[in-house]
């Protein structure tokens, strides 16, 4: 039995296929369109999840969508009527697009797929988030949290899933939302809402939570776990422009340029944004009181979803625990809930946002509304579309690019030597991630040792703000010489790069390219099944050079999604200055 899953027009689209119940591909739309964060109808990532299965969508015995549309335009709707007439905007806008394009799901899946009505399922918002999770899980059972920026009413819920079933006992409704507070945040920092989140979160480590007790004004925290936002600091319910009011101007003051560069006292001026500016010292100090708002909301973050995770272990009594929604993006506040509330197992699903509700929406269809059996374990993230050889041979030829074929055991051994030397190699092999996270079959890849490598692999190709750490991917059997992070080997979100742990502190010196400022790394725990090249290389580096770690960040361009097919990887070789391109088995330098 096929069912595919689509999420679609909020944020990242994306299109899963599920068979018999075992996921056998799944991608965001935005891999193919090159559109970051295209949220339109995923046509092209279904042609993909089909293809990558040889069927069509005749063959589809269901199609399941990740959420009610009504029931979200009922939400639209209502907000938009209670702040009448000073939603009139917001209500327009939001009549137009939904009249338009999503509020007819079931119509356009017809009309794009040619899938009948009768066959098209609908999840909701949160279900899709709490199946996406617990149904990759290894978990027979568990409980469940999930937290985003709202998706119809709710915006977090908590509940459990035993064997087919889940039932979210409880939930917070928009207005009052983690993910629209940290949102609102995440804009007044300057950085656009839905991607700069991860800018808030590097930065809090340069500042110091000094505005705790003003942020705490803005949410109260209920011991049950519960909050709710005091929304005279808001304005997302009633404004499509900015989603904080003056009051919060007034408690916070100006909000940050739109993408200004950031730098303070701690980060230093990196030589990548060129000469000092004069007033090189009052910019310090207004950067570093941002980076102290960006510390205190990611400390208030924290103590909402740990209060949240904490109410959810005493009312479930259970150990393990299932997160998904954009919040559990958030890898810092994920290490923490292991450490401090009580459960002992944690899975985060790879693509925890809203693209992974397609994966959430397939898998509910299929257990809890035709209650088949359980079968599959999301063990690694990479469903994505694979190029083979020979596909990578006809692009070089075709475009006489000069290569080398090597066998797997040189082509270690040259992109180690690469490595050591210090250079930057982009890395893609086989089928892509799954979510938002390189983990190592489109990465860019150099050595951790150097503590000018950041600032060398922002210069040739990231251009990104210091304040951004690189990640270590590192062999799982070693992972405890290098990180403080008791079983962290066990814990599913390690593999997909979702867990941020300190690093021991003998060994700050010895990997400083992947040690952020406040002494922790966003790790990748890398296992051997499923993801044997980028182990065997990380090993090979290691008996190279004795430490088995690589600095692993996406393959990509600033400002653009990670690369798919040879084409773009070579695009994205040619327009910046990484040294060399390592395309399945073929090995291709700049200077060739
Ligand atoms: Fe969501």
């Amino acid at each position: 039995m096929y069912v595919l899953g689509i999420s679609c027009f909020f944020h990242d689209a994306a299109a899963a296929l599920v068979k018999d119940g075992v996921l056998v591909a799944a991608a965001e739309e935005e891999r193919f369109t090159r559109k970051k964060h295209d949220y339109e109808f995923p046509m092209r990532a279904i042609e993909y999840v089909l293809a990558a299965e040889g069927v069509t969508a005749a063959d589809l015995d269901h199609v399941a969508f990740f959420e009610k549309p009504f029931v979200k335009f009922e939400r639209i709707l209502m907000t938009s009527l209670q702040m009448f007439p000073r939603a009139s905007r917001l209500f327009r806008e939001a009549m137009v697009t939904w009249l338009l394009d999503k509020l007819w799901v079931s119509a356009l899946i017809e009309e794009r797929l040619g899938v009948p009505r009768a066959k098209i399922l609908f999840s909701e918002h949160h279900l899709s988030h709490a199946a996406s999770a617990f149904f990759c899980s290894p978990f027979d059972e568990a409980a469940i949290l999930t937290v985003d920026g709202v998706g119809e009413w709710a915006t977090a819920t908590t509940g459990r899933g035993r064997g087919t079933e889940i039932q979210l006992d409880r939930e917070i409704r928009f207005p009052h939302s983690i993910g629209l507070l940290y949102s609102t945040f995440t804009a007044f920092l300057g950085f656009e809402v839905n991607e700069g989140e991860y800018k808030v979160m590097g930065m809090a480590p340069y500042g110091s939570p000094r505005y705790v007790e003003d942020v705490r004004k803005l949410v109260r925290m209920a011991p049950d776990g519960s909050f709710r936002l005091n929304m005279e600091y808001f304005d997302f319910h009633r404004s499509t422009r900015l989603p904080y009011s003056r009051r919060f101007l007034s408690l916070f003051g100006e909000p940050r340029g739109m993408d200004e560069s950031f730098f303070t006292e701690r980060s230093g001026y990196p030589s990548y944004f060129g000469p000092r500016p004069a007033d090189y010292t009052e910019r310090t100090r207004r950067n570093q009181h941002y980076a102290d708002l960006a510390a205190s909301i990611q400390a208030v973050t924290e103590e909402l979803v740990l209060n949240m995770a904490r109410a959810a272990q005493r009312e479930t009594g259970l150990r393990r625990l299932c997160l998904a929604g954009g919040v559990g993006l958030n890898s810092v506040a994920n290490w923490k809930i292991l450490r401090e509330t009580g459960f002992e197992e944690l899975y985060v699903h790879p693509a925890a946002g809203d693209s992974g509700g397609a994966v959430g929406a397939a898998l509910y269809a299929y257990h809890t509304l035709l209650g088949k059996p359980r079968s599959f374990v999301m063990e690694h993230a990479f469903w994505g579309e694979a190029h083979d050889e020979a596909a990578v041979r006809a692009f070089l030829d075709g475009e006489n690019i000069r290569y080398e074929r090597l066998d797997d055991d040189r082509l270690l051994d040259r992109t180690v030597e690469a490595l050591v030397a210090g250079q930057v190699v982009g890395w893609s092999q086989e089928r892509f991630e799954w979510g938002p996270r390189a983990l190592g079959h489109r990465s860019i890849l150099a050595d951790p040792r150097r503590a000018d490598m950041k600032d060398i692999v922002n210069t040739k190709i990231k251009f990104r703000e210091p304040y951004r750490p690189f990640a270590p991917s590192v062999l799982a059997p070693r992972v405890h010489d290098y990180f403080d992070a008791p079983g962290v080997e066990r814990q599913y979100p390690a593999r997909f790069m979702l867990l941020v742990t300190p690093v021991r502190e003998s060994q700050y010196d010895v990997i400083p390219a992947v040690t952020h400022v406040d002494g922790t790394g966003r790790l990748q725990v890398v296992v051997r099944e499923g993801n044997a090249r980028y182990y065997d290389l990380i090993e090979r580096f290691g008996q190279a050079t004795g430490v088995p770690v690589v600095l692993n960040t996406s393959f990509n361009l600033r400002g653009e999604p990670i690369v798919n097919t040879p084409r773009e990887a070579f695009a994205t070789f040619q327009k910046s200055g990484l040294d060399a391109l390592v395309l399945g088995n073929y090995f291709v330098r700049k200077d060739g």
